[in-house]
This record gives structure tokens, sequence and C-alpha cells, in this order.
């Protein structure tokens, strides 16, 4: 029998908790440490895991036995702990987006790159496991259209609420949809978007937040395909919807992004249907242990270099939110 592989979590807040989850369905693993600058929360996380509390990610750092560690901190404390991490030699499942600027994506890229690191990032759409099947049929039948839906409540997390700290909803949760559809699509040259405050969150946006209620963006593939991403903060209780629309000439398919994960519709003439068993935020995970495990930085969902692409794209989109118009991605 194989010894548990240790983990020790940077921060613990929503996401914390969801990834104990999956490590609570996972053979052979564990968390044994948890960092949060509110104990409290650490402490939280740590009781739930059986594990020590820190306050100090730095302290756990040289402290603790661990194979590997999650970076679960807002995207503005990204690049510290992940530095600190990669530079001990240890491997890091590194929550999306990359980073929340341009300057500590490359600082990101440059230190896991100079030491040969094994990162995971947190787009876990880049898991499902029939992606390379929606990849494939895209390039024998090249796509027109990607067509989004982030429709649904979330949390009015203090760092979220603040355009300059988190990114608003192009960071947050749009990010995840240029993600997904780059990883089918290719590259995307050119963006537009558009935002307003009109109020769809009511009361779940907290008083002095900066950021929109509803976003929408046009993403300009290489290809000449043209993406739309449609996010809206919406309250509980109202139908939620995350979709992805694929449309070809000879095919018109639908992904469901959540809760069931699928892909149906017609290609060729044919009925597509595929499904997946684990949530791709389990998978996502499993796949990142089972690169730690083999040594592999090769077998992770999302490299550094894929999220570091997909953020090009989505500041490129926050610009064309402040500005207005056409904005090259890297101008
Ligand atoms: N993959 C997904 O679907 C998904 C979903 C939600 C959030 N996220 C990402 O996860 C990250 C965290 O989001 P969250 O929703 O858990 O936020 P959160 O606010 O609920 O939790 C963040 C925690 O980090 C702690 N923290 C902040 N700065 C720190 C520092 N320097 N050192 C140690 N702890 C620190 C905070 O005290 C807090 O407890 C973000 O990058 C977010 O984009 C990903």
């Amino acid at each position: 029998m194989t010894a548990d592989l240790r983990l020790g979590m940077i921060g613990a807040g929503w996401i914390a908790d969801r990834h104990l989850q999956s490590v609570s369905e996972l053979p052979q693993v564990s968390v044994v440490a948890v960092a949060d600058l509110d104990r409290t929360r650490a402490e939280r996380v740590a009781s739930a895991a059986g594990a020590a509390v820190h306050d100090d990610w730095r302290a756990m750092l040289d402290g603790e036995q661990m194979d590997a560690v999650m970076v679960l901190t807002p995207p503005l404390a990204h690049r510290e702990p992940l530095e600190a991490a990669v530079e001990r030699g240890l491997p890091v499942y590194l929550e999306k987006p990359v980073a929340r600027t341009h300057d500590d994506a490359v600082a990101i890229a440059e230190a896991v790159r100079s030491v040969g690191a094994l990162v995971a990032v947190g787009y876990q759409y880049r898991a499902l496991d029939f992606l390379p099947d929606l990849a494939a049929a895209a390039a024998a039948d090249p796509l027109g259209l990607l067509a989004s839906y982030s429709v649904g409540a979330t949390a009015g997390r203090p760092w979220f609420v603040q355009q300059a700290q988190g990114g608003g909803q192009v960071l947050e949760r749009a990010s995840h949809h240029i993600d997904l559809q780059r990883a089918i699509a290719g590259e995307v040259d050119w963006v537009q978007a558009a935002g307003s405050q009109v109020d769809l969150a009511g009361d779940q946006r907290p008083a002095g937040s900066d950021i929109d209620d509803v976003i929408t963006l046009t993403l300009g593939f290489r290809s000449g395909a043209l993406g739309t991403v449609l996010v809206a903060w919406t309250q509980p209780g109202l139908p939620s919807r995350y979709t992805l629309d694929l449309v070809s000439a000879g095919s018109a398919v639908r992904v469901e992004l959540d809760p069931g994960f699928s892909a149906t519709g017609v290609r060729g003439g044919a009925e597509v249907s595929l499904r997946t068993g684990a949530p791709p935020i389990q998978r996502g995970l499993e796949r990142f242990l089972d690169a730690v495990r083999a040594g592999d930085p090769g077998l992770v969902a999302c490299t550094v270099e894929q999220a570091a692409g997909t953020l090009e794209v989505a500041l490129a989109c926050e610009r064309a939110l402040a500005g207005g118009g056409r904005v090259t991605v890297g101008s």
C-alpha cells in the first residue's frame, strides 16, 4: 500500500472547501496543513481535514512535510506563495486565474520554467473527459460560433466585488469560458466587451462594490470563428445556466457545464451524446495528483502557459470594458 500524498493548502475560503470535498472522495491523498492570514478560517478547514493550522504560509512551507501545495488565495496573492513553493521544489495546484496582472503571470511562468516545476492551474473545464473529442471535431470541421452562458448566483467575496483586486466578472467567471473556448478553437486575436451595473445581484452585491452585474464578451478567433461569453450575477433561487454551444457547418452541439457535464447534439448527421463521471473540478485535481505521483508536469489538465494565454485574452476584455471598441489581445 502506497502512502497518502500529503497536501498543504494556502487559503482557506470557498474553493478550499470544494477541494477538501474532492480530496475526501479520492484515494491515497490527505490534507496535512492549512494556512490562512485569518487563523479562524484556517482552523475551520484544518479541523475538517484533521490538519495542522498556520496563519503564516511561509512557516507552513518551512515546517511541514508535504508532497504538494494548493495555492487557493485571491488572484493578487497568487504569485508570492507560488514562487516560494516552487523554489522549495514543491509541485503546486494554483487556482485560476493564473494571476491578477500580466506582470505577475510573467513572473509565475518564469519561476515555473526556471526550475521545471510541476504546476496545474485550476481551469477545471480543461479536465472535462470529452474535451479531446470536442477539440478534434473542431479541428476536422471548423467552428463558426462558440457561445457560452454563465448565468447564476455567486458569493460576493470582498476581493471579487472590487474590479482592481479580482478583475470582476471577467477574470472570476468569464475566464473559465474563455479558457474552454480557447482549448477547443485555438487562439483569440481580438475582443469586444460591454458591461452594466444594472441591478441583477440585488443585496448579493455588497455596498461599495464596483463590478458589473452583467457582461457580454465577443472573442475573435484567429480561425475566423466568433465566440461570445454572457455572464449574469443573478440571485439565489433563480434557475442558473452554464453552457457552451458549438456550431460548425456540419454540427450543432450543446455542452452542459454544471451541475451535469455532457455534450449532446448532431455532428455529420449522427447524434452526439458524451458524458463525464466525476465533476471536472475533481478530475482536474486527480490529474494533478497523478502528475505528482508520476513526476510528470505534462499530465496536468491546465498548464501555467495555457492559463497565462487565457489571462491575456481576459485582460484584453477588461480593457475593452473600460474603453469600448475592439482590442487586440496582447496590445
Ligand atoms: N475553479 C473554480 O471554479 C473557482 C471557484 C471559486 C474560486 N476560485 C479561485 O480560488 C481563489 C480563491 O477564491 P475563494 O472563492 O476561495 O476566495 P475566498 O475569499 O473565499 O478565500 C480566500 C482565502 O484566502 C485568504 N488569504 C488572502 N490572502 C492571503 C495570503 N496572502 N496568505 C494566506 N491566505 C490569504 C483569505 O483570508 C481567505 O480565507 C481565487 O483565485 C478564485 O478565482 C476558483
